[in-house]
């Protein structure tokens, strides 16, 4: 949620630290600080905001200099944004500074300690109670200090820390929050997000949970909190600086809602076997034990969160469709704290695009707590669920940087299909099916594309419905969870309150809602319960709904009971949502627009949700 970056070398590091944080500006942007020390003069600069680090930019001048230094940028959880709350924290006798993205949950009982031991607190945090224990522990090492009270500490962290008594070094650690060391050349950095180091180094080392790590100009050293060296392996960051750029468009859902023909190209590359009709995931073949189970599985858990869930939702009808192994998707927060039965021949599958999110990794825990053989499906390469998990398939999208998702959505809808297909392939879908699904996947970038093209239509609707207080999103089968998908996206970023439903739940009880001021958006392309649709469509119309239709290219008879239609092309039903989806997403963005919206950066939302 939040966001640290690290500097310790020969040079001044205020440029990169601020340019790091804007890079990682999307994870929480309510206010942001920075703290600097000069080793030539020992003169040490902490510098704090609230708001966007635009804000704290205006507070930086040319006074602030150094060449070590630590930065956050803050997505609240203890204390409201304002100065006092905002990070670096210092200790109470103002020599250790602090930044931490994660939660101490135990931080009630540690403050009532510290204070019994004189301390006092300027701030509402928890991370301030974490830079006073460290100080409390402090006699004379640091990096013992940092164990030390990191034992004490119940939660999850990711924290950067400097002490003005051993300026030549910067601690980090971290349990359940992410962070990586990026290796450079008398020079090194700490940071929660490869984004942050990536212009500087492609060389990294992912910190695991309970590591502390002792970063010095020349060296950095791998520990853990029980004092044992560890030899890391360093590897290189799977993006590049292009990709995380806004490349000409004004914002970077759009960048990624256009980037759609690429990144499902990208996530079926390699593993898509024409002539044999199926399809092939190294992540999964070669675990063939894993593998085996997913295959031999007598119940699937999906658990996921978000629009993550709502892949998962559209998962569960191709698997029990042509893999006929019955499933069941659970928010990751609620499966955490049932008790979900979990038999032998139980495997639980979980979809995470950050591969960062509290509550999912935690169902993963939970799950394999009780023996559950677990699959991840994730986008970022190296996060902690690809790492929890037995085995799994990376989406290969690209870094996603607008806090609505949607190329991730894509894309996991894309591996759960490649799943599917191939499970399917060794029980009983015939080569024939096999060879025609493998050839609609081919096909289903251009078809995106051929969506993409007509985005003018869709900005012209949103001008129309961007003054609307409430929407209806309507779908059946697999377009049922697109219509949820739809409706939290425009939600997220147009503050406009949306509902989604399955079509013919409307009958009982949304319909009382409908008049000649709520638009409802009907997906009914031209599937196998497309009738079912149109009458439905009718019965909106019936009562002076406003309805929008997502239609299949050809269809002129939705022309006569729809006020507007979008049309799409059509695909094959379980690759429909992919398709079906990209006018939803392209409708939420335009009406955010119009309604002068950040909607990369919508109100307290923030990306990678690594809080309970
Ligand atoms: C919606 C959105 C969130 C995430 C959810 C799960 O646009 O971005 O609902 O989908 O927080 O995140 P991941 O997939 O990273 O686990």
């Amino acid at each position: 949620m939040c966001g640290i970056v690290g500097y310790i070398g020969k040079k001044d590091c205020v440029r990169f630290l601020v340019d790091g944080l804007k890079r990682v500006e999307y994870r929480g942007y309510d206010s942001a600080g920075i703290f600097v020390y000069r080793e030539k003069d020992k003169r040490s600069t902490l510098v704090k905001n609230v708001g966007k680090i635009a804000e704290l930019e205006k507070s930086i001048d040319s006074s602030v200099v150094g060449n070590i230094g630590i930065a956050h940028t803050r997505w609240a959880t203890h204390g409201e944004p304002n100065h006092d709350n905002s990070h670096p924290h210092v200790s109470n006798n103002g020599s250790i500074y602090l930044v931490h993205n994660g939660i101490i949950e135990n931080y009630t009982s540690l403050k009532k300690k510290l204070e019994k031991h004189g301390f006092s607190f300027y701030s509402e945090t928890d991370t301030e109670i974490l830079v006073n224990l460290i100080q409390l522990h402090y006699t004379g090492d640091i990096e013992k200090a940092v164990k030390e009270a990191l034992l004490e500490v119940k939660g999850t962290y990711g924290i950067g820390v400097f002490s003005l008594n051993e300026p030549d070094k910067l601690i980090a650690a971290r349990l359940g929050s992410p962070l990586l060391i990026g290796i450079g050349k008398n020079e090194n950095y700490f940071a929660s997000d490869p984004a942050s180091v990536v212009k500087k180094t492609a060389e990294v080392v992912y910190m695991q949970d309970r590591e502390i790590a002792v970063i010095t100009k020349e060296s950095v050293v791998h520990k853990t909190l029980d004092d044992e060296v560890l030899k890391k392996n360093i590897e290189t960051i799977a993006f590049e600086l292009s990709d995380i750029e806004k490349s000409g468009y004004d914002h970077f859902m759009l960048k990624e809602i256009f980037e759609q023909p690429k990144t499902i190209t990208d996530s079926m590359r390699g593993r898509l076997l024409l002539e044999e009709g199926t399809t092939k995931l190294g992540g999964l073949s070669e675990h063939p034990e894993i593998y085996r189970a997913l295959i031999n599985a007598e119940k699937i858990y999906i658990v996921a969160c978000g629009t993550s869930w709502h892949s998962a939702l559209i998962g569960e009808y191709m698997l029990e469709e042509y893999a006929k192994i019955p499933v069941e998707v659970e928010y990751a927060s609620e499966f955490r704290y049932r008790d979900p039965i979990i038999t032998p021949k139980t495997v639980v599958i979980a979809i995470s695009q950050s591969g960062e999110t509290a509550d999912t990794l935690a169902a993963i825990k939970e799950a394999k707590r009780k023996g559950a053989v677990v699959i991840g499906i994730c986008n970022v390469v190296g996060s902690t669920i690809s790492k929890e998990t037995d085995a799994g398939v990376y989406l290969h999208a690209g870094p996603e940087i607008g806090v609505a998702s949607t190329k991730a959505f894509t894309s996991q809808v894309i591996v759960l299909a490649l799943i599917t297909i191939d499970i399917a392939r060794r029980k009983n879908l015939s080569f024939r099916q096999g060879y025609k699904m493998v050839k609609e996947l081919k096909i289903l970038p251009s078809l995106a594309e051929s969506i993409l093209e007509n985005s003018n239509t869709i900005k012209e609707i949103a001008k129309k419905f961007s003054s609307a207080r409430n929407f209806l999103y309507l779908g059946r089968g697999y377009n049922f969870p697109v219509a949820l998908e739809g409706a939290l996206k425009l939600k997220e970023i147009s503050y406009i309150h949306a509902e989604g439903y399955p079509a013919a739940e409307m009958k009982h009880g949304p319909i009382a809602l409908i008049d000649e001021n709520m638009p409802v958006i009907f997906i009914a392309i031209k599937d196998t319960i497309y009738d079912k649709v149109v009458t439905n469509i009718k019965e909106v119309k019936a009562r002076n709904g406003v309805v929008i239709s997502i239609a299949s290219y050809g269809d002129d008879e939705i022309d006569k009971i729809s006020d507007y239609v979008i049309k799409i092309p059509d695909t094959t039903n379980l690759l429909s949502p992919v398709l079906t989806v990209i006018p939803l997403q392209l409708l939420a963005y335009y009406i955010a627009v119009e309604k002068r919206f950040n909607v990369d950066m919508p109100r307290n939302l923030a990306k990678s949700v690594t809080v309970e």
